[in-house]
């Protein structure tokens, strides 16, 4: 009866030593992980952002300085550049500038880690 007892207390003392083993906290490679993304974010908006310069602000500068694109208002901008450019498809303006599969698919990737939809 006492040996029974023993292997429940010992089996319980397991049990609990394996359940706390498993709640593992945010270890090295998460926060590595992290870091990446956030490097990763922002090459992509430094590729988006030379494609708003090259491709947009050439022109907006003279017909629209309001709307020219920067570092610091892209992200501001991010939901009226998705509505002229995917949804309404009205800009780039006119026929001389258009932007290659690329930059679109670029441009939309960056779109998408911007908290719009
Ligand atoms: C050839 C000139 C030209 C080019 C190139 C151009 N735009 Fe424009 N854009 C304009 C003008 C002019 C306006 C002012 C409104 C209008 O005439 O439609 C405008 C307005 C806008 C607006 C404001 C719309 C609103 O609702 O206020 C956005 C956003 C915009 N453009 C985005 C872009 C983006 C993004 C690109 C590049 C991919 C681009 N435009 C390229 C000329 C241009």
């Amino acid at each position: 009866m006492k040996a029974r007892l023993n292997t429940i207390v010992w089996l319980g003392a397991i049990t609990v030593l394996i359940l706390f083993s498993s709640f593992d906290t945010p270890g090295e490679a998460t926060k590595q992980n992290q870091m990446k993304i956030s490097v990763a974010d922002n090459t992509l908006k430094k590729q988006a952002l030379k494609i708003l310069e090259t491709k947009c602000n050439v022109c907006h500068r003279k017909q629209n300085p309001l709307m020219v694109f920067k570092e610091k208002n892209m992200s501001k901008r991010a939901k009226k550049i998705y509505k002229m450019v995917f949804k309404e498809r009205k800009m780039p303006k006119g026929n001389d500038i258009r932007l290659t599969n690329e930059e679109y698919i670029t441009l939309e990737k960056w779109l998408f880690t911007q908290e719009i939809f």
